[in-house]
């Protein structure tokens, strides 16, 4: 700053109080932005998972009230995973595709009790694998794409069928966008969206998940022949362009904080709705900081879900969704 602008030009005037903070704040967040993930199990396999404090699997009635009590505090969204008894479990991963799975069950246990609320769920075969690829593996133990995505256009004509309301393909298989989008338009669901998981890297980020829906012992080597190399943002752009081509109506970055880059590259080049996903690795690092004290729970929280939404997400998947959600329901400005 040159000498002649001192002091005329001081930022500081508009951090006075809170009153003029709050004017010219430029990002908000708010609960309609948020969707709570929530991990849906059989009744024995319910219970807290270590590696996310506050976070458990839900049965199907317990899933039930807790959709009642997140829709009351103005949630977008709930994010089905399932938790799979291993003996229903097999290579191919085919309960995926089963009518009167747990999923399909799952979507019509929220819906009745809360027809509002909006119902994603994941398209992908790791929770029904025996070997927790998230796709058919050849005689090679290589994820094989087209056989996979027959599958991926299989199970989501069953849970479009069973009443979700968007459909998340979390799987990275090639062209698996298109294949989905033909046929549901072939049956008739023109208006099925699709939230596409565009940019999934290979992250290790995603070890809390895997524990909670019981992947991460049976899973033979990691998910870099599908998901992308943490070193690479232009070819999220690719991927997203692809998704767009393909009939996804909104793109998703995964994992959030780390990412935040890609983001907001994202939004920049095609001002699409794009959503993040603060993962299982970010909320347990969050949890374990804050229970030793060492960061402010409440503040921290709300940082990093509005930093997201500065860099250009408009939705938010987070584990954190129902907690903040009642925190902004404290708050006047
Ligand atoms: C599976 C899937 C994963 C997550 C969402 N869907 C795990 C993975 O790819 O191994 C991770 C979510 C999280 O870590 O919170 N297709």
């Amino acid at each position: 700053m040159t000498a002649a602008a001192f002091p005329n030009t001081r930022p500081r005037r508009l951090r006075t109080a809170e009153f003029i903070r709050a004017m010219v704040r430029e990002t908000r967040l708010a609960p309609a932005q948020l969707i709570q993930p929530l991990f849906v199990a059989e009744e024995a396999q319910k219970g807290a998972i270590p590696s996310m404090p506050g976070q458990s699997r839900l049965d199907l009635d317990e899933l039930a009230r807790e959709c009642v009590e997140l829709r009351r505090l103005g949630i977008a969204a709930v994010a089905l995973f399932p938790v799979i008894p291993s003996e229903r479990k097999n290579e191919l991963g085919s309960e995926a595709l089963n009518p009167e799975g747990l999923i399909p069950r799952a979507i019509k246990a929220v819906k009745s009790a809360c027809p509002e609320l909006g119902v994603v769920v994941d398209i992908a075969l790791d929770p029904y694998t025996s070997h927790g690829h998230d796709g058919v593996l050849d005689a090679a133990g290589y994820v094989d794409n087209d056989i996979t995505v027959e599958m991926l256009r299989k199970q989501a004509l069953v849970l479009a069928r069973a009443g979700a309301d968007v459909l998340a393909p979390s799987d990275m298989m090639d062209g698996r966008i298109g294949s989905i989008r033909s046929v549901l338009e072939r049956d008739g669901q023109k208006n099925m969206v699709i939230l596409s998981y565009a940019a999934k890297y290979a992250s290790a980020f995603y070890g809390p998940f895997r524990d909670a829906v019981g992947t991460k012992v049976a899973l033979k080597g990691d998910k870099r022949t599908y998901q992308m190399d943490p070193a690479n943002a232009d070819e999220a752009l690719r991927e997203v362009e692809l998704d767009l081509n393909e009939g996804a109506d909104i793109v998703m970055v995964k994992p959030g904080m780390p990412y935040l880059d890609v983001i907001h590259r994202v939004k920049e080049r095609f001002g699409v709705p794009v959503a993040a996903y603060q993962v299982s690795g970010e909320y347990a690092m969050l949890r374990a900081a804050i229970a030793n004290g060492w960061l402010d729970e409440r503040k921290v929280i709300m940082e990093s879900l509005l930093c997201l939404r500065r860099a250009g997400a408009d939705m938010i998947l987070t584990y954190f969704a129902k907690q903040a959600a009642s925190w902004l329901a404290e708050e006047t400005t």
